[in-house]
């Protein structure tokens, strides 16, 4: 749901899209919308400055032959409706940080769950104080803001989540194998996919506002990245060979992130956290080296407790949780 969708546009797109292959009158179309046959063609002479292909053929109407494939809010409506998504969406030119923008509008009031998305960030971060851009188009650049009430102790939890679930959707719509690196990272191949930055304002004993800031390299021009970037970072396009419609992917990733936050708030998610986990996961069973405020250690990793905190097995023997940290692979790693 956005405040400045325009519904006959929408009937428009969605009338077209219903034609396809054929065509559609533009009496059709007139009757349908409720407008005059000449609204209809700046309407449509619209969608075209906008990157649709409409094919205007004397006789026979109007056929969509393409769509564009930049995100394109006409369209993201019309998917999110298609999934039966209920959420509250702004999408921005530009901004600072999508992160602090949910943050001030979920603090003013607005109802959860709620998401910014923006074309361009000129002040994007990443965890551990990192920059995080990508303003070519195809990076998804997007926070979800909701109000959890849940305790403090279970804000990791929903990131670990949240990465699990979308590397699990991701590879179904890709079809190209997704992990997910504790805490916060997707990966393909052992590369960079996507970045997580969850960020809340808490009370002593609640979360208020939660927001999971995600930065997704979907049709990213991987090509044009410098080289010590590309040898450690991919996008979905790059490691699948195809290239994807920015509305669709992006509505079926706020489907999912609905979803994982239902299943979340409803205290619904053990069992299957441990089965994406075990699916799933980049470095289970895996020597990896965690950086913490304490300094640096490395051990093979057991799996997550209850919090979604690492639990790793020291050199010693002994178990160890960690509920914070950045870690690397090392020895012979297997994405
Ligand atoms: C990381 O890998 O360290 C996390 C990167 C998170 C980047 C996203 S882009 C959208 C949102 N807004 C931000 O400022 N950061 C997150």
């Amino acid at each position: 749901m956005n405040d400045s969708i325009n519904e006959a546009e929408l009937s428009l797109i969605a009338a077209l899209r219903d034609a396809q292959p054929g065509f559609v009158s533009g009496e059709e179309l007139a009757d349908k919308l409720g407008v005059s046959r000449v609204s209809i063609k700046s309407r449509i002479d619209r969608l075209k400055e906008a990157g649709f292909e409409i094919d205007a053929v004397r006789r026979q109407g109007y056929t969509l032959v393409g769509e564009p494939e930049a995100l394109h809010p006409l369209l993201l409506e019309l998917e999110l409706r298609a999934l039966g998504t209920d959420i509250h969406w702004i999408l921005l030119e530009e901004c600072a940080s999508t992160n602090d923008e949910a943050m001030r509008t979920l603090t003013d009031g607005a109802r959860s769950p709620l998401v910014v998305i923006s074309r361009k960030q000129s002040a994007g971060r990443g965890r551990l104080g990192r920059r995080w851009h990508s303003d070519d188009g195809g990076n998804l650049m997007l926070s979800f803001g909701v109000r959890p009430g849940k305790p403090p102790a279970f804000m990791q939890r929903f990131t670990v989540w949240v990465g699990l679930r979308l590397a699990a959707k991701l590879s179904a719509y890709s079809g190209v194998k997704v992990k997910a690196k504790w805490p916060n990272d997707l990966l393909i191949e052992g590369r960079k996919l996507a970045g997580i930055l969850t960020e809340a304002r808490l009370d002593s004993d609640r979360m208020r506002e939660l927001i999971l800031g995600l930065g997704l390299n979907i049709n990213s021009a991987v090509d044009t990245w410098p080289v010590e970037v590309r040898s450690i970072a991919t996008s979905l396009s790059h490691a699948s060979g195809r290239r994807f419609s920015m509305s669709a992917a992006t509505a079926l990733v706020l489907n999912e992130l609905v979803n994982a936050f239902d299943d979340y708030q409803n205290d619904n998610i053990d069992a299957e956290m441990q089965q994406l986990w075990d699916e799933l996961s980049a470095i289970n069973n895996q020597s990896v080296t965690i950086s913490t405020y304490e300094g640096a250690v490395t051990g093979e990793v057991v799996g997550i407790d209850s919090t979604s905190a690492l639990q790793l097995r020291l050199p010693t023997g002994e178990i160890k949780t960690y509920a914070a940290g950045d870690v690397s692979l090392s020895g012979n790693y297997q994405a």
